[in-house]
């Protein structure tokens, strides 16, 4: 899924401890514009690996039970990168730290609830529509790649997950034991949400509640609940710790967007001391039938209230805390005058 060729190049040109880097497309006419391309960046014969067949073949071509095989995969269609997860599972090389596999989704409406069969045909899951979609479909997209990982006794570890624009991105560790399968098991559970005052709760699988139907504490309505997602991390910390050290270290100089990836970084270092959810300030404020103040004062409000508070790079008109719905909508009514 190389188009352009321009991840590859980059990998080769920036990264010094990439060896080889295997550049595939489908498409023979992006495989042209790739050749041309690593042309002008002077990228040496030696380093690379070009073939234009559909990624599941390239993956299952290099199958190996003993899983020494690419150490990165890169998974960029368009749509939903589903159905490449299998056979890209079974290429992976999951020694030593595990294997990385980077996956971009771009059928946003299939994870986040708008098209439910879709979902559950392609993710294996039931998604609601919630007002933290955004954070819900990461979790949904986490969820299935660690449920494919688990059928081969392999396990994922996030090191970062990340939804913005019109995708969902999430980069995983990939490793092999039957301990780290059944501690992912563990971070599966449901969300239960009332659609009509906004409540929600997580059920955690090994609680084993019966979520049939269930009755919403707060206003009475029927809850809905999702399927299965993955509850646990989004990040790893250290590698985002690694990541903003790494970023200053480099500077302005290097990256044009420096100032947006230091404002992401510092985002989603607080993300995973969270419950799995963010209050989306608008559509709460909505509810309620008021207008709402700026984002800095719901913040500091919380934590004089005693919560921890922060903002998500999930949306950029969102809180995370541990703050009950009712404390939220507290707060901001207090705001108005
Ligand atoms: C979203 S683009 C990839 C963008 C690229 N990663 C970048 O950063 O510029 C998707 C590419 O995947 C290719 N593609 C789609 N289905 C494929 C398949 N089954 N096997 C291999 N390549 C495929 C398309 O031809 C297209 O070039
Ligand atoms: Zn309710």
């Amino acid at each position: 899924m190389a188009a352009t060729g321009i991840r590859a190049i980059r990998l080769l040109k920036q990264c010094p401890a990439i060896e080889k880097v295997f550049i595939n497309d489908l498409n023979p006419i992006a495989i042209e514009t790739v050749q041309k391309n690593l042309q002008i960046n002077g990228i040496t014969q030696q380093q690379i690996q070009i073939s234009s067949l559909d990624a599941k073949l390239l993956f299952s071509t290099y199958y190996d039970q003993n899983h020494t095989y690419y150490d990165i995969i890169d998974i960029d269609p368009f749509g939903s990168p589903s159905e490449y997860i299998p056979s890209a599972m079974q290429a992976i090389s999951v020694h030593e730290v595990g294997g990385l596999m980077c996956v971009t989704a771009t059928d946003t409406p299939v994870l986040f609830g708008i098209k439910k069969e879709a979902c559950i045909r392609k993710y294996l899951t039931t998604p609601i529509r919630t007002e933290f979609i955004k954070e819900m479909g990461t979790r949904i997209l986490i969820y299935f790649i660690a449920k494919i990982a688990n059928l081969f006794e392999l396990y994922v570890h996030p090191v970062m997950s990340i939804s913005a624009q019109h995708f969902v991105r999430v980069f995983l560790h990939i490793r092999k034991g039957i301990l780290g399968v059944n501690s992912n098991i563990q971070k599966f559970g449901n969300y239960l949400y009332c659609r009509s005052c906004h409540y929600r709760s997580v059920e955690k699988v090994e609680q084993k509640s019966t979520i049939l139907q269930c009755t919403c504490p707060l206003c009475g309505n029927i809850m809905i609940a999702s399927g299965l997602v993955w509850m646990g991390n989004l990040h790893d910390p250290e590698y985002v710790q690694d990541l903003d050290i790494q970023l200053q270290n480099t500077g302005k100089n290097m990256y044009p967007s420096y100032n947006q990836l230091l404002k992401f970084v510092e985002l989603v270092k607080n993300e995973d001391n969270f419950p799995p959810y963010y209050y989306s300030i608008p559509k709460i404020a909505d509810y309620l039938g008021i207008t709402y103040p700026s984002l800095l004062k719901i913040l500091e409000r919380l934590e004089e209230k005693g919560f921890h508070a922060a903002r998500t790079h999930f949306d950029p008109q969102a809180v995370k805390t541990e703050a009950s719905i009712t404390v939220v909508k507290e707060v901001l009514k207090e705001f108005q005058t």
